[in-house]
């Protein structure tokens, strides 16, 4: 049997990738593909449970490279114990954040650097990374204004200043530039329908034989 892809969505907060993750399930599914949804950190017992130490409390609980090795943790299990066996049982996989959550905020954002978040990354995933990753690039105050409107609980993330915001759209752009074969780039700012529509066409691009309606 034909193994399943993996496929991740990236990008800063309030950016639409719940909704969209949803609906592209429901077009795979419509497709003959069988899919699991998932997120990180998160997606199994163990992994959910360092999810609430991590995203719970205050700012400083947790050293930024503390934060990383809980985040390849909860990674580590999640990989081991869900993502690969579905993709083995030719299940597809689409998951909210991966790896390049990790670059993104421990990497750039907290700034423990490039090399240090790649090293740890090469250790513990062994080259393992997504067949295709979605980014979803939004202006950071329009995302802001969004979670907002959505009168979402704010989670220790959420509360960051803009600034932070910034530094995080423009880290997700640089992990882009990095790695050109595996990313694509989305205009978030779009109607929901506009995000699904350019999402549908990057899968059928990426995939050859796969025709969503
Ligand atoms: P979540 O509420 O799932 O945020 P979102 O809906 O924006 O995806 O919270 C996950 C938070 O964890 C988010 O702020 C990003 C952060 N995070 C990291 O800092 N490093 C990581 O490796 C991952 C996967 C997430």
């Amino acid at each position: 049997m034909e193994t399943g892809k993996f496929i991740t969505l990236e990008g800063g907060e309030g950016a639409g990738k719940t909704t969209q993750a949803a609906r592209i399930k429901s077009a795979l599914e419509d497709a003959g593909i069988e899919v699991v949804i998932t997120r990180e950190p998160g997606g199994t017992f163990g992994a959910e449970a360092i999810r609430d130490l991590v995203l719970s409390g205050s700012h400083e609980r947790w050293s930024g490279l503390t934060e990383l090795l809980l985040m390849y943790a909860a990674r580590l299990d999640h990989v081991e114990k869900l993502i690969k066996p579905a993709l083995a049982r030719g299940v597809w996989v689409l998951c909210d954040r991966f790896s390049d959550s990790s670059m993104a905020y421990q990497g750039y954002a907290r700034g423990l650097g490039r090399e240090q978040v790649a090293a740890i990354d090469a250790v513990v995933m062994q080259g393992f990374k997504p067949d295709v990753t979605i980014l979803f690039d939004i202006d950071p105050i329009l995302a802001q204004r969004r979670v907002k409107s959505r009168g979402e609980d704010l989670s220790r993330f959420d509360t960051e200043d803009l600034a932070f915001h910034k530094v995080l759209q423009k880290a997700f752009l640089d992990i882009a530039k990095h790695n050109p074969d595996r990313f694509r780039t989305v205009d978030a700012a779009a109607s929901r329908d506009g995000i699904e529509t350019q999402i549908k066409h990057i899968l059928m691009q990426r995939f050859a034989g796969l025709r969503l309606g």
